[in-house]
């Protein structure tokens, strides 16, 4: 950015496109692959840029949905394999591919489900149905990451303060150092009580607020600023939690 001024001016901007957005459900217009992904563009940039930092072989998500944040996730590990050398001569026969996304969603609807299963990335996903936070799903997802050396996890679930720090403290110790915990929706304590009128959430009750509890007792994460001053436009402000050791 090129001064303080613009920076502002920008920043300013940046909140007044946030607002207006939401009210117009913006963050649903969206397709990765073909399948709809609930996120705005320039969180979905700033998870590709993770994904590539990271390397990551298994990526967990809360919240499915249509899938399109899964899709986008086994297509950016589909992407890396390819990219490995090491690995190359293996593609050729991709009997299983060695990265692999697990979502979890209480209610994956037969149609999500479906198209999910039949999407050319469909190899390399894994679904639970269950509630994120229920010890038996954690149980589950704890017992998948254990051969994983790069786990990077991302939270998008049910946007309440009690059920996302309960995710943070079943998932966040899954991170490995140098990945990064991704907490969607913190944008939520940013916006206008009445523009949530309809969820039990709103600010004061919210993913950012989780997170900020959360930190309080766990220095081994550190929410990467830099992400933030660059995105400008997010739903995950105070969101992108970087492992650091
Ligand atoms: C915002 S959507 C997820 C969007 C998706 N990550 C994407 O980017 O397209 C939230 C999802 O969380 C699911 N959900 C709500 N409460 C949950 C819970 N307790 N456990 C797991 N999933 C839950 C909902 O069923 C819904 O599909």
């Amino acid at each position: 950015m090129s001064n303080l001024k613009s920076h502002q001016t920008i920043q300013s901007s940046a909140r007044n496109f946030l607002l207006d957005s939401v009210a117009e459900r913006y963050s649903y217009n969206f397709e990765w692959l073909g399948r709809p992904i609930i996120q705005y563009p320039q969180d979905i940039v700033a998870m590709q840029e993770l994904i590539w930092k990271v390397q990551p072989d298994l990526i967990i998500e809360t919240g499915i949905a249509h899938g399109g944040s899964l899709i986008m996730s086994a297509s950016m590990l589909t992407l890396l394999d390819y990219c490995d050398a090491a690995t190359a001569a293996r593609m050729l026969h991709p009997a299983i591919p060695r990265r692999r996304v697990l979502g979890i969603d209480i209610d994956i609807r037969a149609h999500n489900r479906a198209a999910i299963e039949a999407h050319p990335m469909a190899n390399r996903i894994e679904m639970i149905q269950g509630s994120s936070i229920a010890p038996e799903v954690i149980a589950k997802v704890h017992e998948r990451a254990q051969s994983s050396a790069k786990v990077l996890v991302c939270l998008d679930s049910n946007h309440t303060h009690k059920h996302v720090l309960a995710e943070l403290q079943a998932y966040a110790p899954l991170v490995t150092p140098g990945s990064y915990c991704v907490v969607f929706d913190t944008a939520i304590d940013d916006i206008p009580a009445h523009m949530h009128s309809d969820r039990p959430w709103g600010p004061g009750n919210s993913p950012k607020t989780a997170v900020r509890e959360y930190l309080k007792t766990h220095s081994e994460f550190e929410i990467d600023k830099a992400i933030d001053r660059k995105l400008m436009i997010s739903v995950a402000p105070e969101g992108y939690l970087m492992r650091v050791r």
